[in-house]
């Protein structure tokens, strides 16, 4: 609630008292020169995540909050109510139904289920709050911004990456071995793909351009594995120590689309004896700091960095821009940068 909108009407109907020469204002009406609450508008934040438990989420979310703190001044202040959606769809929807009850000012949904885009953005919408969704881009017909309920609704809009870029810049890192990912030789770079939420399209183009970038060059691949490891760590060891027990040397690269998932492979790799940068290969997305250290000591062979940084100030701004009534655009997006041992030096 815009408390300083409450608090002017409450003096401005102890104006109209005074004005209407009521001789008593009620006792409790504010003086007319009473400190207008220093005059500090407070905007309320409703800050959904489709789950705490997600390593570059919670860079995310982190830095949400600390960015909006560093836009507070002495007259604008934001109260921030961040929750976790537990990865559950009916709780987020929950959480929103909650969030239009209070009131919010403005909402940033980061989906639990994309394929929920549209009865979310309808309740929001028709209660007329800002919604800036992040991180999940509900994808229209035609694909990449053309999703309805973002291009006809002024008031919603999109802050996110381009996973085509990410995974392009996974398949080129591979490419810029001296071997081209194939380590025995034959002719096939093979490989392992560890894949993170299937709905979500940062999964799905993940997983298709790391590959089309390399056969776009030309190489040819083949898939030894591909299965789902939802963004999970454990995950990501379980299904790479499978697929090493299933076919040993054979793996020539392993494709992770997160550096949450690359970290399991990285222990299922080491517990198999195999060497990354010798005889195998490994890819992640993010760069969380844990993952760039592991480039940089070559126990990973590059990772995507995946900027929490611009893309929560991104959507803070967005968020801020629709409380001061401007327009937003539809869609906004933050690059990704690729990071091997080049981008070290
Ligand atoms: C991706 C990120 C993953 C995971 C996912 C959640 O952009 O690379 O690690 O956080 O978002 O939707």
């Amino acid at each position: 609630m815009k408390k300083l909108i409450s608090l002017l009407l409450v003096l401005a109907m102890a104006l109209t008292l005074v004005a209407c020469g009521s001789s008593e204002p009620a006792a409790d009406a504010p003086a007319a020169d009473a400190p207008a609450a220093e005059g500090v508008t407070t905007y309320d934040v409703g800050v959904a995540i489709y789950q705490y438990n997600d390593n570059f989420m919670t860079l995310y979310r982190q830095e949400i909050e600390a960015y909006f703190k560093t836009l507070e001044t002495d007259t604008v202040k934001y109260n921030i109510t961040m929750v976790d959606s537990k990865n559950d769809m009916a709780e987020q929807t929950n959480q929103i139904d909650t969030f239009i009850t209070q009131g919010m000012d403005v909402i940033i949904l980061n989906l639990v289920q994309t394929s929920s885009a549209e009865v979310l953005i309808d309740k929001v919408v028709a209660a007329n709050i800002p919604l800036i969704l992040i991180n999940r881009e509900p994808l229209g017909d035609n694909g990449d911004e053309s999703y309805e309920g973002i291009i006809n609704n002024p008031g919603v809009c999109y802050v996110g990456a381009d996973a085509r870029q990410s995974g392009t810049y996974q398949g080129e890192i591979v490419l810029a071995l001296d071997n081209k990912g194939d380590i025995n030789g034959d002719g096939v770079v093979k490989y392992i793909m560890v894949i993170g939420d299937p709905e979500n399209p940062d999964a799905q183009y993940r997983t298709e351009f790391s590959i089309k970038a390399l056969t776009d060059a030309g190489v040819a691949v083949e898939a030894l594995v591909e299965n789902v490891g939802n963004w999970d760590q454990t995950k990501g060891q379980e299904i790479t120590a499978a697929a090493l027990a299933q076919f040993g040397d054979e793996i020539e690269v392993v494709f992770c689309n997160n550096d949450g998932m690359a970290l399991g492979a990285a222990a299922a790799i080491e517990a198999a004896g195999r060497k990354v940068g010798e005889d195998i290969y490994l890819l992640g997305v993010d760069a969380l700091d844990e993952c760039q250290e592991m480039v940089k000591a070559g126990t990973m062979t590059g990772t995507v960095l995946n900027d929490h940084i611009g893309q929560s100030h991104t959507a803070v701004d967005a968020a801020v821009a629709a409380l001061n009534g401007e327009a937003l655009q539809n869609y906004y997006w933050v690059d990704y940068v690729k990071v091997d041992a080049a981008y070290f030096g």
